[in-house]
């Protein structure tokens, strides 16, 4: 059964979404908790913190032991490599466990940076987290020069004739976000992975805010390295980093002697934190289940991911509708970011706003005091707070929608602004 766009956004079942996730019945001064910081984290299903205890009762050990729950992990971790595989849309040996985005792309970047030198460029953006900017930036101590290209500040997008003009036969690599963690931009990708690769280069995409919010085939984008961290997409505080085989297999990683040598183990240093891996599966059968509910015919995991990300945009679409209109009513308001409804396939449900007289961090505070839980400041998008001037006054409020918020929450949320506001 093929879904059209129209039957999916009434098909994700919001009270099944609800009933997985039991930190949204916490109350704040007797508030109900709205959780509007989803690009910092996101909450976790029943299910992912079953996996995780069940991990530590059952199969708690270390790996390659001649025993069963040693046996146990080994298999546990293989299940978790399958299951980020169904999510990226690649094979198991392609994907590389580590603690965060920010770590596994410092062990990229380290590896990469062996094979740079004086006459070599790297792109980066100035949409983008820092994480995906300063591994590259310190990279300039081999010689390398690093490079940035432009946003067009009227909607926060990422200016492509900049990037295009700024890619030459010097560029060694380019590293952009799938997604803007601040405005909520989503980047052409796969044209820019095309523009890397015509010029040489390789592409590394930071897909961690873009990833609760769509479908991810790194097959299609032909992307060389992807990253992401499953605390952002339900799952527990853990990132996940898909590389080319090739790649994987030809880079020089920094290990131990001790450590394997082969592909993906080389690149996971230590002893990984197996509890939340385990997690990670369950986090990963979360979303294929709502996907099979949205369409039961989905017959492999991949399917129904992709049948839940369908659901998840067009619901997630209408929503961000609701909260930009309500925003944009809001006197002294300045929005950051695509605003034009029929462009919101541009966009992800992250929205930047500051309004005048009143600081992010005060909005923030009398916000969460309410219940309503947003972030304000530059949340690492430190170049993109820095490119519009706003860092030196306390960055930008920031509200996160996901597919478990609701259409009343933003509701309730709008009131309360305009309440502080006045
Ligand atoms: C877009 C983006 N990239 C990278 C990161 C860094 O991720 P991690 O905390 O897993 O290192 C974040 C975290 O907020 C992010 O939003």
């Amino acid at each position: 059964m093929t879904i059209t766009p129209s039957e999916v956004s009434t098909k994700l079942d919001l009270a099944f979404v609800r009933s997985q996730f039991p930190a949204l019945a916490q109350t704040v001064n007797d508030q109900p908790a709205v959780f509007l910081d989803g690009p910092g984290g996101t909450q976790v299903s029943e299910r992912v913190i079953q996996a995780i205890s069940d991990y530590l009762r059952q199969s708690n050990a270390n790996t390659h032991g001649a025993y069963r729950t040693s046996r146990r992990t080994d298999a546990m971790l293989e299940e978790a490599r399958t299951a980020m595989a169904d999510f990226l849309g690649c094979d198991g040996d392609e994907i590389v466990f580590g603690a965060n985005m920010t770590s596994l792309t410092y062990a990229i970047s380290r590896a990469i940076g062996r094979e740079l030198g004086p006459g070599n460029e790297i792109l980066v953006t100035h949409l983008d987290h820092d994480a995906n900017v300063s591994p590259w930036r310190q990279l300039e101590e081999t010689g390398a020069t690093v490079r940035f290209a432009d946003i067009r500040e009227e909607d926060c997008t990422l200016d492509m004739n900049d990037l295009a003009r700024k890619v030459s036969g010097h560029t060694r690599l380019v590293a952009v976000g799938y997604a803007s963690n601040a405005v909520g931009t989503i980047n052409p990708v796969k044209e820019v992975v095309q523009l890397a690769h015509a010029a040489g280069a390789l592409a590394y995409i930071d897909a961690v805010h873009y990833a609760p919010h769509g479908p991810i085939d790194v097959r299609a984008l032909d992307c060389d390295f992807l990253v992401c961290s499953t605390y952002k997409f339900f799952g527990p505080h853990m990132g996940v980093l898909y590389g080319k085989r090739e790649h994987l297999k030809r880079l020089k990683a920094y290990r131990l002697r001790a450590n394997s040598d082969e592909s993906p183990w080389r690149w996971e240093w230590g002893t990984l934190n197996h509890e939340c891996i385990a997690g990670i599966t369950a986090c990963v059968e979360y979303l294929a289940e709502l996907g099979g509910r949205v369409d039961p015919a989905a017959q492999t995991r991949r399917k129904a991911l992709l049948a839940a990300f369908a659901a998840i945009q067009a619901y997630e679409r209408d929503l961000a509708g609701r909260l930009v209109r309500g925003l944009l009513e809001i006197r002294g308001l300045e929005f950051y970011g695509i605003r034009e409804l029929q462009r919101f396939g541009e966009r992800c449900p992250t929205v930047a706003v500051r309004i005048a007289g009143h600081s992010p961090l005060e909005l923030a505070t009398r916000l969460g005091d309410r219940g309503f839980f947003t972030w304000d400041g530059n949340y690492f998008a430190l170049n993109l707070s820095e490119r519009l001037d706003v860092e030196k006054d306390g960055g930008f409020l920031r509200i996160g929608l996901v597919h478990y918020n609701t259409a009343e929450e933003v509701d309730r949320l709008l009131a309360a602004l305009r309440e502080i506001v006045g």
